[in-house]
């Protein structure tokens, strides 16, 4: 849990003001205290060239203080620092937003990157792939390895965070290799591109759950774009569904009262980092709606009820619906509005919103 900041500034907007304000605001806002832990700055970070020894250097405009500063005020902050590189020798930046640097991915240069990202005091490095197979003919498994290889052999710590989009199957061959691993191409800032990204894991339940060990959908656009409040709370409770690193990506000093109980909602939270053996899975479907279930630790059940379509619906939650045995009787809890409904019986009807969904508790 964290704040990265692409999905806020992108590429040539990025500063260590920006960087700084971040890190304040996860403090003020409380939300440092719930989870949000990680500060790290994405793409753009570099200078165009490395520096006469081959090495990575900050963007002297940008960055005047140097990284070591950042991470020492982030430090200070009770937050950790991350950092963005990749294994070709171009960064994303450089192939979609024409960022004018050179030999600025790791390629040739990953132990040297390694040890300097230590040195400066990072503990988080998002490693992603930027279509290193064309500009550079390396196979992902083997390149996101040498990375992981250098990692090991640094006296730091780091959160090792990888991205090539879901494009090789990652869940397959990424446990143990890295933390989390991206399932999805980039997140919009729209309702369209979050709908696309639920549908799309569905079928990946069997592949995370385990410490160390995460499918990562990508980095939250709660604030951003066209999401109303509804969808934001969507947005965010599939994401706990999910077992989803959550990053927010957004100007957290901004955020409106609504959002920020969104993302601060600690029954959600809780959801989210529930290690209870595996994320959520879809159980049932009907006419555009749907219901998800997860399994938590204490042996109770979060239950996700959807409505993906444009007009209001009425859900029946049943014990049936969501697989619980039919014998026993359960206590019902809605974690957004933090309220017992009563005894699940027979079912309750849950009235939902277009695009809207109702995030329950189902405890034996
Ligand atoms: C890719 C990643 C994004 C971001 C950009 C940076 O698109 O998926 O999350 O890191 O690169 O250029």
């Amino acid at each position: 849990m964290g704040w990265n900041s692409w999905n806020q500034v992108r590429c040539y907007d990025l500063t260590e003001q920006v960087v700084r304000s971040a890190a304040d605001a996860l403090v003020e806002t409380g939300l440092r205290d719930k989870g949000y832990r990680y500060v790290v700055v994405d793409d753009c970070w570099q200078d165009v060239r490395r520096g006469p020894s081959g090495e990575l250097r900050p963007h002297p405009e940008r960055f005047p203080s140097g990284m070591a500063a950042l991470a020492s005020y982030v430090h200070e902050r009770g937050l950790r620092f991350g950092i963005y590189a990749t294994p070709g020798s171009e960064t994303c930046a450089m192939r979609w937003d024409d960022y004018p640097g050179t030999g600025l991915g790791s390629l040739g240069h990953e132990r040297q990157d390694a040890e300097l990202f230590a040195s400066w005091g990072v503990d988080f490095l998002k490693y992603d792939w930027c279509q290193a197979d064309l500009t550079d003919g390396l196979e992902p498994e083997p390149a996101f390895r040498t990375m992981r290889a250098m990692l090991d052999d640094l006296e730091r710590p780091m959160l090792y965070s990888i991205a090539e989009y879901g494009e090789h199957e990652p869940w397959r061959w990424a446990p143990g290799l890295a933390d989390q691993w991206r399932t999805t191409q980039d997140l919009g800032p729209a309702w369209a591109s979050v709908a696309r990204v639920i549908d799309s894991q569905a079928r990946l339940a069997d592949f995370s759950g385990r410490p160390g060990g995460w499918n990562d959908p990508d980095m939250l656009q709660i604030g951003n774009g066209s999401l109303t409040v509804e969808e934001c709370r969507s947005h965010f409770s599939f994401w706990a569904m999910l077992d989803a690193p959550l990053f927010l990506g957004t100007d957290i000093a901004a955020l409106s009262p609504e959002l920020l109980a969104i993302v601060g909602n600690e029954e959600v939270i809780a959801v989210d980092q529930d290690f209870g053996g595996e994320q959520g899975r879809r159980v049932w479907t009907g006419d555009g709606e749907e219901i998800w279930t997860k399994r938590l630790h204490s042996g109770g059940v979060v239950v996700l009820v959807h409505n993906r379509n444009e007009t209001e619906r009425v859900v029946t939650c049943t014990a049936e619906r969501i697989g619980a045995p039919e014998a026993s009787s359960y206590d019902v809890r809605d974690l957004w509005s933090h309220r017992g409904l009563g005894p699940l019986g027979d079912g309750l009807d849950l009235e939902l919103s277009p695009h809207g969904v109702r995030l329950l508790a189902v405890a034996p």
